[in-house]
């Protein structure tokens, strides 16, 4: 997303902050992902996580996609979408009975992450397919907040538990067709991602009833021009070497941000330039209530002056309108910014407007969706 008159364009007719979204961008990542899984028995479950705008839902459900779904408001959303109970998968952190209850009824496939749920499954849904999510407490380099398969993280059944995992299997009434892992978001190297490929392929021997191996996703994106996509072609070669001896399962992969993060710009407007004698602050017209990866994260993400590409350089702190501190950028060069400049935050597509919020009581941010010719407010 970097034609940037159409974005300016959109800033003034659409108004500011918003988010814009490329959906012909969703559809090169689809394909894009999926020519690197060509000969592989494979599925993709878009993580509707990343961004649950029905058009981007649409358009990756035309183009093939299941969902991977986190919450039963999520299933409903996808179910909405047009997407077939049987291409969903529920992996919740945490659920109700209530809320397994409402998925199992759904008809989706449900992963289940702790061995106390199992006996509650077995009684009200005996022998009904569901997936594992295991713990195989794989540690990795990388931001600790998006880091899920180690020992100390809250997620999956802790594969150290797995004589009591057995046992439960041996004395219930449960058919598990899938075993799950999800390593961590936002991996920065194949090999990372490689060992929970190991630990799933290593293991799935001891289920009878298999008929996939989910391996979630964690495929990183660029985010600095010093970074790059993840080594997908080396991570599918390895997937597909150790799936010689399993030929028999599919695979599924469940990416969130690598197919919206690049299609998303966040623009915002500035209100205010103030000097101290320390910085120049550039003031923003939305905050960490429209998009918190910078500073949950302390995630980077580029940021381009739209209304002013030739101004002279010169380094500012570009901070939002909360009351907090929130700050999307520090010290960060750019060409000068002046009141009511225009500003695009990109690689905006995932994570962004699903964890916003309407902290001060400001309005959410529109979304704004831009198909070839077509642009529309949705
Ligand atoms: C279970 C599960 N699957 C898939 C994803 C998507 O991860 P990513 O956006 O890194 O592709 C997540 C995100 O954390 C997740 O929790």
């Amino acid at each position: 997303m970097t034609d940037r008159n159409l974005l300016l364009d959109i800033a003034r007719h659409y108004g500011t902050p918003a988010y814009v979204y490329d959906l012909q961008d969703v559809r090169e990542r689809y394909l894009h992902l999926k020519e690197h899984l060509t000969g592989l028995p494979a599925d993709v479950h878009y993580a509707v996580k990343a961004n649950a705008h029905p058009e981007i839902l649409r358009t990756l459900r035309e183009m093939g996609s299941g969902a991977d779904c986190v919450s039963v408001q999520e299933v409903e959303r996808v179910l909405e979408a047009g997407f077939a109970p049987e291409k969903v998968l529920y992996t919740p952190s945490c659920p109700s009975e209530e809320e397994l209850r409402r998925a199992f009824e759904l008809g989706v496939r449900v992963h289940i992450g702790a061995l106390e749920y199992l006996p509650w499954v077995a009684e009200h849904y005996p022998g009904r397919p569901i997936g594992l999510r295991l713990n195989p407490d794989v540690r990795i380099e990388g931001n600790v907040k998006i880091a899920t398969a180690h020992a100390g993280s809250k997620f999956g059944i802790p594969w150290t538990l797995n004589k009591d995992l057995m046992k439960m299997l041996r004395k219930l009434p449960l058919r598990v067709t899938g075993l799950h892992v999800h390593i961590g978001s936002d991996v920065h190297s194949w090999q990372d991602l490689a060992r929970g490929v190991d630990f799933l392929t290593d293991i799935a021997g001891a289920f009878p009833d298999l008929t996939y191996l989910d391996f979630g996703s964690g495929l990183k994106v660029p985010y600095r021009k010093s970074e790059r996509e993840i080594d997908l072609a080396a991570y599918a070669d390895h997937i597909r070497q150790r799936m010689k001896a399993l030929p028999q399962l599919r695979i599924v992969l469940e990416p969130g941000k690598f197919l919206v993060a690049r299609s998303g710009v966040f623009l915002m407007q500035v209100t205010t330039v103030k000097r101290t004698p320390f910085k120049t602050f550039a003031g923003v017209n939305t905050g960490f209530n429209h998009m918190i990866r910078p500073m949950y994260y302390d995630a980077y993400h580029a940021i381009e002056n739209l209304s002013n590409p030739g101004g002279k350089e010169q380094v500012y702190d570009v901070v939002g309108n909360l009351c907090e501190e929130d700050t999307f950028a520090r010290a960060r060069r750019m060409p000068e910014v002046r009141k009511g400049d225009i500003l695009a935050l990109h690689n905006a597509g995932a994570y962004g407007y699903v964890m916003a919020s309407h902290y001060n009581l400001r309005p959410l941010p529109k979304e704004i969706i831009v198909d070839g010719n077509k642009i529309y407010e949705a």
